[in-house]
């Protein structure tokens, strides 16, 4: 025989900014709660006598009130809510039967049947959040929710409401996106979302092809490599379309290879939109200075081996006037060197490092396409990389590694 069905759960969007919600328990369940309830601007008072090193360091910066020592009915004076998160089941009842006294909703870890709240499964896509109860069952909650997810984040759903920095009905803007090094889930999640609002994105030479493959058709699609009269002619063409198009009342994502502000020009097209009164969201990208020689095995610092890396554009010889860069200099540094944009004058940029002093046999590798499936590398010295290079007939993109971490993870042969 089965017993009637419970009444189903009536679902609220707590609005917590300043409100107490007391915590009792400092073990794994209050490390997981916790963060959301301070995202959620709650008063959080903590009670317990221990805590996890995550939770004291929220004590430490002042993100929440601890009491250590085991709860007492009095905590819960002035509290909207109480999360239960202790494993101990008479401890657990007695937190709830004081809640209850108080009329305080109470959310236990323990035992859900006992509890007068449930936490739902939830994901957050800008500023929709989606909260899933699975009648009881949290991992059909969770499944329910991984679902949604998925479908919000598809990069051909259909557009919902844009987020604040998506722009929107109120006006156009323009969001300076990182698309990162290559592969194409290198992206950020803010990234990736901004491009599934985009109506219009202004897209670099190395941005993943496959996150512009996914883009929905409507979407205005520039490819700024094709803008013809030289680089920088072109780069004003650029931010007179990114201000164009904003101010048409467009959410334009600018897309660019790596992070924005790595050689990547971000910053002018930020002031050119500031002049122009556009308003602009940069979301920082993962650089190819960093990942292209982490996936090629080459850490840029290494402990005992490099306590510092330098990067570098080589897209100038060292002898051009117009070169910013002191090699000589970067001749006497320890450390790391990470070479972007070097493969033309890499013979040089090695000759002149050596002239001031670096090593010939210092270990150097080059990184073709890292990240994607065209990755190649080549691990070398600094006397002879220019050579094998070309032997090996290595093209740009490419990165050039110089120093003792080449070998850090992958011995010399
Ligand atoms: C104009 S810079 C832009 C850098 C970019 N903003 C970043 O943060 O990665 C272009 C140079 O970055 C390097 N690069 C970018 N992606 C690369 C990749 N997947 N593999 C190797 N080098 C890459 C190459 O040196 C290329 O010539």
């Amino acid at each position: 025989m089965t017993g009637p069905t419970p009444p189903s759960p009536y679902p609220l969007g707590l609005r917590l900014g300043g409100r107490r919600v007391v915590v009792v328990g400092g073990g794994a369940v209050a490390t997981r709660r916790v963060p959301a309830l301070l995202d959620a601007g709650a008063d959080v008072l903590l009670v317990s006598p221990e805590l996890t090193p995550a939770l004291r360091a929220h004590v430490d910066a002042g993100r929440l009130h601890w009491e250590p020592r085991r709860f007492a009915p009095g905590d819960l004076d002035g509290a909207w809510l109480v999360q239960v998160a202790v494993d101990d089941r008479a401890a657990a009842a007695a937190v709830s039967a004081a809640a209850a006294e108080r009329r305080i909703f109470c959310v236990r870890a323990d035992d859900r049947t006992a509890a007068s709240a449930w936490t739902p499964a939830v994901t957050r896509h800008g500023p929709v959040t989606v909260a899933v109860l699975g009648g009881g069952d949290p991992r059909r909650a969770m499944g329910v929710r991984d679902a949604v997810r998925d479908l919000l984040g598809a990069r051909t759903a259909p557009g919902f409401a844009p987020s604040p920095e998506a722009g929107g009905a109120a006006g156009g803007r323009v969001a300076l996106v990182g698309a990162g090094p290559g592969d194409p889930e290198l992206i950020t999640v803010k990234g990736w979302r901004l491009l599934t609002e985009a109506e219009v994105v202004v897209a670099d030479r190395l941005v993943p092809g496959l996150l512009l493959d996914e883009l929905r058709p409507d979407v205005e699609l520039v490819d700024a490599s094709k803008i013809p009269y030289g680089p920088s002619r072109a780069q004003e063409e650029i931010n007179r379309i990114l201000v164009d198009r904003a101010r048409a009342g467009k959410v334009v994502v600018r897309l660019k290879g790596g992070d924005p502000y790595v050689f990547g020009r971000g910053g002018e097209e930020l002031l050119a939109c500031a002049e122009a009164g556009v308003p602009v969201t940069v979301v920082p990208g993962v650089t190819s200075a960093i990942a292209v020689p982490e996936v090629a095995g080459v850490p840029v610092t290494h402990r005992g081996v490099a306590h510092e890396f330098t990067v570098v554009s080589g897209h100038l010889a060292p002898d051009a006037p117009a070169s910013l860069v002191r090699w000589d200099a970067l001749a006497g540094l320890r450390g790391t060197l990470v070479i972007l944009m070097g493969l033309k004058n890499l013979a040089a940029i090695s000759a002149t490092l050596i002239a001031h002093g670096k090593p010939a046999e210092t270990p150097a590798a080059v990184i073709q396409e890292g990240t994607t499936a065209a990755q190649r590398t080549l691990r070398s010295t600094l006397g002879t990389v220019a050579a094998d290079v070309e032997a090996a007939a290595l093209r740009p993109p490419a990165i050039v590694v110089v120093g003792d971490v080449v070998h850090t993870l992958t011995p010399t042969p």
